[in-house]
């Protein structure tokens, strides 16, 4: 059993909790992520590690509710307890000093980024941050993204927070700004429109593109074939493969496709669960 240190409501539906996970702690990298489940009839749920203290041995998640699992997660309390928690799982963010790099993080997203952002800057990089959210209500981690990026831009879908507009608004506007040229690497973690839409910007300039793919999951470890996706036209398993490829190969009709497979039995749990 696992025990939830601390929790904190970013909004209604996005909450932060501070997992008590030693051995977790002990060995996660940025990049990579865990699968939970809170009882043992639960859904297993994958969530990107978003920060980690290996002193204290506590794990970071940040989460949007938007299904049964994750509405019931959000209802557990410091001091709660969580059934599994297995991690660190997936391959670690390649970090090394690539010159500059945008990271973009959109919604729930902008938590696996800060990691990410965080080891890119120890590494040496000038890091470029673009946050972005629907509404100022969803937008979260502000300061600490400011912290560990050299330069940070946020923006709101409705205007309700500074710039009113998308990510790739911004991230479109630097690169005219500063010369293809002089930007080395992007990457993007969001919902998949998001996502997509930062790789069709920067496929144009030719400057490579980091995804972080959150796929449907069931072991994690390779052996159901539940998360596949198509990555330069070959099958790559998102858990142990990914979760980050080059976004500019990926499928992400197929991969819309496949998230959707349990949509109706998603509705149904979540209808049953709040009835
Ligand atoms: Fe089963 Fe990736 S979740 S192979």
């Amino acid at each position: 059993m696992f025990k939830i240190l601390e929790k904190q409501v970013f909004s209604p539906i996005i909450k932060q909790m501070v997992i008590e996970a030693p051995r977790v702690a002990r060995k996660c990298q940025p990049g990579q992520f865990v699968i939970l489940r809170i009882h043992e009839e639960g859904e297993r749920i994958p969530l990107t590690i978003a920060d980690f203290d290996r002193e204290k041995g506590t794990i970071t998640i940040v989460f949007q509710e938007v299904g049964k699992t994750t509405k019931q997660l959000g209802t557990l309390e410091a001091g709660d307890y969580i059934k599994d928690f297995v991690g660190p799982l997936g391959t670690p963010s390649h970090i090394e000093n690539f010159g500059t790099v945008i990271c973009v993080g959109g919604g729930v997203g902008i938590a696996p980024v800060f990691p990410i952002a965080r080891a890119l800057k120890e590494a040496g990089n000038h890091v470029i941050s673009i946050i972005g959210a629907r509404t100022r209500d969803l937008l979260f981690w502000e300061d600490r993204m400011r912290e560990v990026s050299s330069e940070l831009f946020v923006t709101t879908d409705d205007g309700s927070y500074v710039r009113k507009g998308f990510v790739t608004d911004v991230l479109k506007e630097i690169i005219d700004a500063r010369g293809k040229d002089n930007i080395n690497l992007v990457l993007a973690i969001g919902p998949q429109p998001m996502m997509r839409a930062c790789c069709n910007v920067t496929k144009d300039y030719g400057i490579k593109t980091i995804v972080s793919l959150n796929a449907l999951m069931v072991d994690g470890t390779g052996m159901c074939g539940c998360c596949r996706v198509t990555v330069g036209g070959q099958t790559r398993f998102v858990c142990v493969d990914g979760p980050e490829f080059d976004g500019h190969q990926v499928d992400f009709a197929e991969l819309a496709r496949r998230s959707a497979t349990f949509r109706a039995e998603e509705q149904r749990a979540l209808e049953r669960h709040t009835c």
